[in-house]
């Protein structure tokens, strides 16, 4: 039902100029939290953005933003011609109660950390702790330490490393650090995955994706991914049969077959968002370990599309002990992330946060360079011994990141998993990446090994293939 302006201005925004941060966000946050309490529901007309801008005395430019911002986050659609309107689409999930001690951080987050903080009952800096190896990496912090949002000094290491190395130009405020990949994938599907709503993969997908999704009822459906990534015309399909999906891509290597998915691809797949009113979340973790000699780090389609959310992490690329990660999201989805987190953890670690942005600034492009070099002579050993040792087993190379999909002629892999793991090597079955039933013949297979290590486990893994066939043989 449309309300009129007296409603929006009175009722539904009230409040706004209280909220932090510039006018815009502040009616944009506004209008989100009208929205999750139920106040605007799907349909709802917003007022015409001159009347709006009258009535809250600001002006024009700045609810032409907030309309903006809320586009880009998926909370509002603006139809040519006929005005602006709460999403017909699923969109958010509700939020539950914040934390209270985790609003409170947020208001010293959305002060700058400027304000004295007198509200965490927690010792106020390092300088009490015992004096131990390694707490110089601590020299300089003050403060409590808990930055439910990240550090300011790694978010903005990542918005920069986004900028420079991934070809997504990102600000710091859009950046939430993570326990890694799957903390931000779990994240975000407690944010956009309600129940019912079904998320699209190219199968096979990365072996995380089930249990980021596990308990929110959602479905995952698997379109056919070869070796240029999804399937776009099968992702449109997909996308035309169900409400406003999720598609999940990993534009720049897809796990577990490191495909890099092409340009057309990547604007296919953008366009059946469009159409389909799909939330896009792409995971950029492999994104700049294009193994191609001379490839460039292919362009995210949130370079390309501002409420596409993004997810990504150290893990590949530097060390995935460190357990930092981050998702990138449209402005007004931020706030929705950072009250769902409250719920299971107050704030990332600082110390692995400082490591992090240290390494984060020391990686260059020669640096870089030299990891791929690395790898691709670590991706080449394995695909030769492989061919060597394992002819039976089908392996197309990876494009990208540190793992290979090898298809063995099988039609379940999993027990196979087993017996190797009895000869001392441990690969991941092809079920683990699998949603549609028809890759549990495959394993993958890290390279990110030593060579030493890698011909090693390819001899135990050739006689556990010994092993295997001889069962099958003697079982038929
Ligand atoms: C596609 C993909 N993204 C991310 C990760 C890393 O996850 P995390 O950042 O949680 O360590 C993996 C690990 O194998 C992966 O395959």
């Amino acid at each position: 039902m449309d309300q009129n302006l007296g409603w929006w201005v009175r009722v539904a925004l009230d409040g706004w100029r209280d909220r932090p941060g510039p006018r815009y966000r502040r009616i944009a946050a506004s209008v989100v939290s009208a929205v999750e309490r139920g106040l605007a529901t799907t349909g709802d007309r917003l007022p015409p953005e001159r009347s709006l801008a009258d009535a809250l005395r600001v002006s024009r430019g700045t609810v032409v933003r907030a309309f903006e911002e809320l586009t880009a986050a998926g909370v509002v659609n603006r139809v040519q011609g006929s005005g602006t309107f709460v999403r017909a689409t699923p969109g958010w999930t509700d939020t539950p109660k914040e934390n209270p001690a985790s609003t409170l951080l947020r208001r010293q987050m959305d002060l700058g950390g400027e304000a004295i903080d007198l509200s965490q009952a927690v010792p106020a800096g390092v300088d009490h702790l015992p004096a131990v190896a390694g707490l110089d990496l601590l020299a300089g912090v003050t403060g409590h330490g808990l930055h439910p949002a990240g550090i300011p000094e790694l978010r903005t290491a990542i918005a920069e490393y986004l900028g420079e190395h991934l070809r997504l130009p990102t600000v710091p405020e859009q950046v939430i650090v993570t326990s890694g990949v799957q903390h931000a994938l779990a994240l975000v599907a407690t944010a956009v995955v309600a129940a019912g709503r079904t998320v699209i993969t190219g199968c096979p997908t990365h072996g995380g994706l089930a249990g980021a999704l596990a308990g929110r009822g959602g479905r995952i459906l698997g379109v056919p991914a070869d070796e240029l990534g999804i399937d776009a015309h099968a992702a449109r399909h997909a996308a035309a049969h169900v409400p406003a999906p999720v598609l999940y891509v990993e534009p720049g290597g897809s796990d577990p077959t490191g495909a890099v998915l092409s340009r057309s691809r990547r604007q296919a797949l953008l366009h059946v968002a469009r159409r389909s009113g799909a939330s896009v979340v792409e995971n950029l973790a492999q994104a700049n370990l294009d193994l191609r000699p001379g490839a460039e780090a292919v362009v995210p389609l949130a370079a390309e599309d501002e409420s596409v959310i993004v997810v990504g992490s150290l893990s590949k690329v530097l060390w995935a002990g460190l357990r930092v990660g981050w998702v990138r999201s449209p402005a007004p989805l931020c706030g929705h992330l950072l009250r769902l987190r409250s719920a299971h953890d107050r704030a990332p670690s600082v110390p692995a946060q400082i490591l992090a942005t240290r390494l984060l600034r020391a990686v260059d492009d020669r640096w870089l360079n030299g990891l791929r070099a690395a790898l691709r002579e670590r991706r080449d050993l394995l695909l030769a011994l492989l061919q060597r040792h394992l002819p039976a087993w089908h392996v197309e190379p990876p494009a990208s990141g540190l793992a290979l999909w090898a298809t063995l002629p099988v039609t379940d892999s999993e027990t196979y998993a087993h017996l190797a793991a009895r000869y001392g090597a441990i690969v991941a079955p092809g079920a683990t990446h699998c949603v549609d039933r028809r890759h549990h013949n495959g394993v993958r297979l890290s390279f990110a090994e030593s060579p030493h290590v890698l011909e090693a486990a390819v001899d135990r893994l050739a006689a556990a293939w010994e092993h295997h066939t001889r069962d099958l043989a003697a079982s038929r």
